[in-house]
């Protein structure tokens, strides 16, 4: 039993594990049931009394030796699955990130306040939570007008709306800076609309307001000709019609020569050449004095424009609300666009 004993321990020394299975074999050849050494335990009943002491605390040692080299392959190989798990080549190459883009409505506000910045026109903002003065009675709306209906507009108390419009930002420029003024102010507004492809419950509008000493309807024009020139092109004619809005007197609105059909007539025009952009008009002298400016010596023009609208016209997106669906098939689209 000696001579065995000595070449289990010979083996339990140089036997190597290179595997979680050779581990298992090593288990089994020496360790379990009808392994080396159990069956050296079931000789050992066989041992003369006077050398079942010595034998006993061999055999048990044997036991211990074989047991603490399989603890010692068991724990490499839990320490290798773990690093290989845990840890990452860095001599792999980088996995690819798909660059952003700028979102369609944000590449044409950027390029609408490049454009204004041209010709002097800075940049303003004003808050989407909005009092009544601003977003209405300090531009003129009648108490009863329709815009003032819950229907149209989203009330969060009787006094204060979510905007309606870009327009409320002109009279807190106008309240808060003396003339001369001159600035867009670009922002989302809101109104109480059901969703569809030519209609949204919130939208981008850009609003333009210049207000010094002797303002007048020809400068209004001119500066409406340059920035669709700019904007879709240098042939782009503009037409002017006869419009009202509470705020400017008079008003208009503008359309632009249909830039699709040359003026020939298309579905995107309705086969009249023209598409209308934005609406416009001199600031109504009572707009100037409810912002405390003296409309004897100042006058004004003001526009306002959809961002959707010209959007949708410079990259014919024929449903608005793609805008809004963060849908990447859309979106990634416009990567090669600034
Ligand atoms: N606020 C108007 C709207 O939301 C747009 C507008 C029209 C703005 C004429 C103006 C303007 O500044 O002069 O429909």
């Amino acid at each position: 039993m000696k001579e065995k004993i000595e070449s289990i321990l010979e083996e339990i020394k140089t036997f190597q594990a290179d595997s979680k299975d050779q581990a298992e074999e090593f288990r089994l050849h020496l360790l379990s049931k009808k392994g080396k050494i159990s069956l050296l335990f079931e000789e050992f009943r066989t041992v003369p009394v006077e050398l079942k002491k010595e034998m006993g605390q061999r055999l048990n040692e044997l036991r211990d030796k074989a047991q603490a080299r399989l603890d010692e392959f068991k724990q490499r190989f839990e320490e290798q699955e773990d690093s290989s798990s845990g840890q990452s080549d860095l001599t792999l190459p980088g996995d690819d990130s798909l660059p952003g883009t700028r979102h369609p409505l944000n590449i044409i506000k950027k390029q609408i306040t490049e454009i204004f910045s041209k010709i002097g026109f800075s940049v303003a903002d004003g808050p989407e939570i909005e009092d009544d003065w601003h977003n209405f009675s300090a531009l003129n709306f009648a108490p009863n007008h329709p815009a003032r209906d819950m229907q149209d507009t989203f009330f969060i108390t009787p006094d204060i709306a979510l905007r309606t419009h870009t327009s409320s930002v002109q009279v807190r420029l106008m309240e808060s800076q003396a003339p001369p003024l001159r600035a867009i102010m670009p922002g989302r507004v809101y109104r109480n609309e059901a969703i569809s492809a030519r209609a949204h419950c919130f939208f981008h509008q850009v609003e333009g307001l210049y207000v010094d000493k002797g303002v007048s309807f020809a400068d209004l024009k001119q500066c409406m000709l340059y920035f669709a020139r700019e904007m879709f092109g240098e042939k782009t004619e503009i037409r002017l019609r006869p419009s009202y809005f509470p705020f400017t007197e008079p008003s208009a609105e503008m359309d632009i020569s249909c830039n699709f059909c040359e003026g020939k007539g298309c579905n995107i025009c309705k086969h009249s050449g023209w598409v209308e952009i934005l609406g416009c008009g001199m600031v109504d002298p009572q707009v100037l004095e409810n912002c405390k400016i003296d409309s004897r010596i100042y006058s004004g023009f003001a526009f306002g424009m959809g961002i959707e609208r010209i959007t949708m016209l410079r990259y014919q997106v024929k449903d608005l609300r793609l805008f809004s669906e963060n849908d990447m098939r859309f979106l990634s689209q416009f990567r090669s666009a600034l």
